[in-house]
Parts: structure tokens; sequence; C-alpha cells
């Protein structure tokens, strides 16, 4: 446990969970240096909302989710593939009620040298693919009535913008439960200019997907 005081003193004051978040601090949960890593709030909000007894992080990173579940003492199964696990292939249990997949936004960071990172992709129409397979092989993991949230961000390459959270989206609107606006905080790579005009990029997504009850 971190700071159980700083938990409990945050669970009693929070607000309900709405479509857009804002979360200054990431709180003391998982690494802070690992590259992209999230806020715990976020995961704290989550788990508060949805109350999931079992949860997976495919993609664990810097084991935010992991910290957090240990902290509010919910059943948790993470891995990445820094520590040998290809979520895409390798076994990663099932009956899952929440699973919380935050996927590297193509190429903007890479992960790895691995040919099996998704940041390691290549072209967009080949990570639209990976991300599209992924989607599918977690989807199966959701116990009936369980949910997927998949934090996700959009890019800029070469003054082109691409909609990554729009392809999340598009991968199971029959499924799609609701979509977060989580503001961006300490944003660096954002200040390019093109052309003059210039919007930065100062927010992610969480989609929720739900798998039905029966
Ligand atoms: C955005 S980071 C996750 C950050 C994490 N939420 C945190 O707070 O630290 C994306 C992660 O996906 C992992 N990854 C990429 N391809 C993978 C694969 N095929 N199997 C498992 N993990 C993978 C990377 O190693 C990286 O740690």
């Amino acid at each position: 446990m971190r700071d159980a005081k700083a938990l409990a003193e945050y669970l009693r004051q929070r607000k309900p969970l709405t479509s857009v978040v804002s979360y200054p601090g990431r709180g003391p949960w998982g690494d802070n240096r690992y590259p992209g890593n999230c806020s715990g709030y976020l995961l704290i909000d989550l788990c508060a909302t949805f109350r999931p007894s079992r949860v997976l992080d495919p993609m664990e990173g810097g084991g935010t989710s992991r910290e957090v579940c240990a902290d509010l003492g919910v059943e948790y199964a993470g891995f990445d593939l820094h520590s040998g696990t290809d979520s895409l292939r390798d076994p990663i249990g099932a009956g899952y009620d929440l699973i919380f997949w935050h996927p590297p936004y193509h190429d903007m960071k890479l992960y790895s040298d691995d040919p099996r990172d998704l940041s390691r992709a290549g072209s967009l129409a080949a990570f639209q693919a990976l991300l599209r397979a992924a989607y599918w092989r977690f989807f199966e993991l959701l116990a009936p009535g369980g949910r997927m949230a998949i934090l996700m961000g959009d890019l800029r390459r070469q003054g082109r913008y691409e909609p990554l959270t729009h392809d999340v989206v598009r991968l199971d609107r029959p499924h799609l439960e609701g979509i977060v606006v989580k503001m961006q905080h300490n944003v660096s790579s954002n200040t390019t200019q093109y052309g003059g005009a210039f919007v930065p990029i100062l927010h992610e997504t969480l989609t929720i997907f739900r798998r039905p009850a029966r």
C-alpha cells in the first residue's frame, strides 16, 4: 500500500465519473518515468465506478494499474512485452470483468526493438490491423457483462492529423458503451507549428466497450 490515507481521501471526495476527466497529478502508482505512463486516478475511478472483481491490463508498462489494483484489493493480472509476454499471442487468462488496455499510440513512442511490439507495427494500416486483432482477442477474454476500456491518443505526422481515437471507436460500434475525454497535462511533444495556425492536442480518450451480459 503506497499511501492508504491519500487513497481513502481520494475515494471519499471523488466525483462520479463523467465524460470529461482531468488529473493534474498521476499519484504514486506505477513508474512515473515509464514512457507514456498514465495517471493512477483514472484506474481508481474506473474501479470505483464499475467495481470489477478481476482486472486485466495486457500492456501494463510501468505497472500503474497493477499498483492501483493492489491498493484497492482487486484481483489483477498484468502483462507486457518488456516482461516477456506477447499479449497478442501468449496465454493471458480469461474471465475478466474489466480490461484496461493502454496500447502504444502507433509509433509516437517506440517501446522496444521487438517486432511483436505494437509500436513497431510500421505503417498505420499495419498498426490498425494489429489493434483490431488484439481488440477481438481481448474481447473474448471478458466475462459476460465485462468491460474493456481503451486509453488512446491522436497524433500528428508531417502535419497530418492521425485520429487514432476514432480508429478505436470504430473497432466495435455495437458494443460501445461510452467515451471519456481525458485532459492531458505536461505535454511536451506538441509544439511543432505548421503554417502558423496550430491546434495542440491536449486530450486522450478512454473508450469503453461492454460485452453483453448473456
Ligand atoms: C502506453 S504503454 C503502457 C503504459 C502504462 N499504462 C503505464 O501506466 O505505465 C504501452 C505498452 O504496450 C506494451 N506492448 C506493446 N506491444 C505489446 C505486445 N505485443 N504485448 C504486450 N505488451 C506490448 C509496451 O511494451 C508498452 O509498455
